[in-house]
């Protein structure tokens, strides 16, 4: 009732399993049709699921006598004031344009991919003629696109406003039950999926990915150090290169990117050109498949080598063991040390700080999409009975993958340089503050 009477324009609700989110997504819808006749939709991540989850109880809770006409193929419900209820899968956008709606659900909205494309180009117009409203209903998965309208409903003014809620605030749920799935479940897992807490969600692929340990602020690449492309090409999906710099102690640090889709190969060449890094690159990798994009780049002067897909044994898949090999570049590693490189490097040059412990890969603070990536980039989801082993591995989701592939590339392809162990400077033990600086 409370979500239900609400007059923000756009509503969020996330809520844990069972709590009764997809009957609040048909109660509002049916209040909206009632109240004002129109045409409104109700979008679930497929259209199975919008099936499977809303057509037959919606056929069950609206009065008989108010139902002109269902179509169940259309998952279209026509009443007589005029209204008509749509059910509608996230999957197939090119059924999902060129129509003005009275009002939008979204169930599941943290399951659906490509949600900020999907909101923008498809969605969001839909609701522009009539100045529509929208509920955006789901259990959280992760610091998503969900996560950010849910933060954005937090703030006092603006038309959002959002609520959460645990499943056991529905009191035709059992609460021994919940509190069996308690005990079944990581804590991680249940404070997830029924206290609806905005966790990191269980099947991220890079777990231990921090903003305050691998994000840093840009520095001025020292003129020694080695610059790397890696590209992944698309153009439904987007096109994402990455500059990559390599230090004398072979650490990574992601230093530019781009991304951006639905770009013709001349813009994105252009720009990749552009960058003030790409005069400094020494080779740039990308999708092994993808033999016309590299043709079509090299006629702009961009010269790809298709990644190396050797994985040093038979049994394993490429994808799999260059994730591995990012991963471990990730790890913060004992006796490991970085350089504190702060702009004053150059001006500077006797005093550089070190630092130990540390993990061999960073990404500058202005790699918006890198570092989003890093944090969504997760495997897709198993069956128990599919438990990941060697002749059936885990595969990532095809999803937040653009920055994710042209690292690996980059990473999977490049060779270290034969670095003589006596030039590496390593600095004396005795010097560090606590925080192992000096
Ligand atoms: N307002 C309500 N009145 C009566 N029963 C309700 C109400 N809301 C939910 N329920 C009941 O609670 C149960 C869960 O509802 P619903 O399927 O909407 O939850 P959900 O949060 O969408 O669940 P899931 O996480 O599985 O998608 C169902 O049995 C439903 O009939
Ligand atoms: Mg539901």
């Amino acid at each position: 009732m409370e979500v239900a009477q609400d007059d923000h324009r756009f509503r969020v609700v996330c809520a844990g399993r069972r709590w009764g989110k997809s009957v609040l997504a048909r109660m509002v819808v049916l209040k909206w049709a009632t109240e004002k006749p129109g045409l409104y939709w109700i979008v679930s991540p497929t259209y199975k699921q919008s099936k499977m989850i809303h057509w037959r109880d919606f056929a069950k809770e609206i009065p008989p006598e108010w139902i002109k006409k269902k179509n169940e193929v259309e998952l279209s419900l026509s009443l007589k004031n005029g209204s008509v209820i749509e059910l509608k899968g996230a999957e197939n956008p090119d059924a999902l344009r060129g129509v003005k709606l009275r009002g939008l659900v979204i169930d599941e909205i943290a399951s659906i991919r490509n949600w900020s494309w999907l909101w923008t180009e498809v969605l969001r117009p839909t609701l522009t003629d009539y100045e529509a409203p929208a509920l955006f209903i789901s259990t959280p998965k992760g610091f998503d696109h969900f996560h950010k309208l849910y933060l954005t409903g937090q703030k006092k003014d603006g038309p959002y406003r959002s609520w959460r809620f645990t499943s056991y605030e529905n009191p035709h749920i059992p609460k021994g039950e919940i509190d069996q799935a308690k005990k079944e479940l990581t804590e991680d897992a249940f404070a997830q999926e029924y206290l609806a807490d905005f966790r990191k969600h269980t099947g991220l692929i890079y777990k231990n990915f921090e903003r305050s340990l691998y994000v840093i602020d840009p520095f001025d690449i020292p003129a020694d150090w080695s610059l790397y492309r890696g590209i992944d090409f698309g153009s439904t999906n987007p096109t994402a290169c990455l500059w990559v710099a390599v230090d004398k102690d072979n650490n990574f640090y992601i230093v530019d990117e781009h991304y951006e889709t639905g770009q013709t190969i001349d813009y994105h060449a252009g720009r990749i050109n552009a960058n003030a890094f790409s005069a400094r690159v020494t080779a740039t990798y990308g999708d092994p498949s993808g033999a016309q994009w590299i043709n079509e780049f090299a006629q702009r002067g961009i010269y790809i080598t298709p990644a190396n897909k050797e994985t040093g044994t038979s049994k394993k898949n490429w994808v799999t063991y260059g994730i591995e090999k990012v991963a471990e570049k990730l790890k913060a590693q004992v006796g490991h040390s970085v350089p504190i490189v702060k702009n004053q490097l150059d001006d500077d040059k006797n005093k550089v700080s070190w630092r130990h412990g540390m993990p061999q890969l960073y990404v500058f603070s202005h790699c918006q999409h890198t570092i989003e990536e890093f944090e969504k980039y997760r495997w897709m989801e198993k069956a128990v009975s599919q438990a990941p082993d060697q002749n059936n591995p885990e595969v990532p989701e095809k999803a937040n993958d653009h920055a994710m592939d042209a690292l690996r590339y980059v990473v999977c392809s490049y060779q270290a340089q034969n670095l003589n162990p006596e030039e590496q400077e390593f600095p004396e033990q005795n010097l560090f503050d606590e925080d192992g600086f000096y």
